[in-house]
């Protein structure tokens, strides 16, 4: 099976392309990655001489580009996406462009060579803040930050393909991962490499805002579950049910990694900061039969581990050096 996977370079891209390459011997992935800030080649360091495996650079709002890459693929599951929400508030263009656009570039294009499944990856974001209960797979949008509108937009472009087209699309909508690879920006690595180099850590507003956290690993397993036994025009809702406020987060990373009082720094909320998430994955724990597997404890516990041991990653991505390598692996040979 040929996939083409957008967005290979970034964190859950690249994530997904090392658990298919170990997962699966046939599979042939393409990844498609514009190598913006969070693409990062030397994710997939290990296995870009894999035989199944090639990278091509370019950029998902380039519509020819798309045409080109889709063509003759078994699948295509879109991960590549402007994600980090404090990103949109300053400049939302990017997220429009790469997000909204990007999604209709790639539906365009599956529609014109007859692709037989696309993956839309999408954020319980969508629903807005949940401050009782669950959202589940009917739940009305209610984006509150131009990064969710951004997402919700797309969704809505792959349901009314699905519907007007006929087309093969499955939308997924997942609560907040973390592992491996994760870019420094996002609340666990960041506070993980501050805390490990001896900084404070900021925590915007009182803390107590509500996410629900799934581990990499088991996001790749319910992504694949999805693509295999999912049904086509339908939307599945990815969660674990492990929900605490941020501060819980913060705690046990300060325990993690020896941290006491002194590490906490309240700063100004993020506008709009939306105080709660909790999505409802019932359709897919049955539909699909995918349960989660990594417990919060040991997922972090690995994830602490692994940003200890690959400080120079982190340091690759602060000084922008991680760049260099696409210059030496691609560019210069
Ligand atoms: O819910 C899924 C979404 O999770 C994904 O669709 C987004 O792409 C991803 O960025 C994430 O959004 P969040 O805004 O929830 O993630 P972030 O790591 O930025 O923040 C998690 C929580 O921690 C949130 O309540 C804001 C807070 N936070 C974050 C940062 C970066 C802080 O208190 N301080 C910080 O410095």
């Amino acid at each position: 099976m040929k996939i083409l996977l957008t967005g290979g370079a970034g964190f859950m891209g690249s994530n997904m392309i090392h658990y298919l390459l170990r997962e699966y011997k046939d599979v042939e992935i393409v990844n498609f990655d514009d190598l913006t800030y969070a693409g990062n080649l030397t994710n997939l360091s290990d296995i870009q001489d894999d035989p199944r495996y090639r990278f091509v650079k370019g950029n998902v709002a380039d519509s020819k580009a798309v045409d080109a890459v889709v063509k003759g693929v078994d699948l295509v599951i879109n991960y590549a996406a402007e994600t980090h929400v404090d990103r949109s508030i300053l400049e939302p263009k990017a997220f429009i462009d790469t997000n909204i656009y990007g999604a209709y570039n790639l539906l365009e294009a599956v529609r014109k060579h007859k692709i037989p499944k696309m993956v839309q990856i999408s954020t319980d974001e969508v629903y807005g803040a949940v401050m009782e209960g669950e959202s589940d797979e009917e739940s009305k949008f209610e984006p509150r930050s131009p990064y969710s509108a951004s997402k919700a937009a797309a969704d809505h472009l792959c349901s009314s393909y699905a519907v007007t087209y006929d087309m093969p699309v499955i939308i997924t909508h997942s609560c907040n991962f973390y592992g491996p690879y994760q870019f420094p920006e996002k609340l666990i690595p960041l506070f993980t490499m501050n805390l490990l180099e001896g900084k404070t850590v900021p925590v915007y507003g009182d803390g107590q805002q509500i996410r629900e956290w799934i581990f990499t690993e088991d996001h790749c397993r319910a992504i694949d579950a999805i693509a295999q036994k999912g049904r086509l025009g339908e939307t599945y809702n990815i969660g674990t049910g492990f929900r605490v406020p941020n501060m819980d987060v913060t705690r046990k990373l300060m325990e993690l990694t020896g941290r006491g009082e002194d590490a906490i720094e309240y700063v100004k909320d993020r506008p709009g900061h939306d105080r709660r998430y909790a999505i409802n994955s019932n359709k897919l724990r049955t539909e699909v039969g995918w349960e989660p597997k990594i417990s919060f404890e040991d997922g972090l516990a690995q994830t602490v581990e692994w940003y200890r041991s690959n400080h120079q990653w982190v340091d690759a991505c602060r000084t922008g050096s991680y760049k260099d390598y696409y210059k030496q692996q691609y560019v210069d040979r």
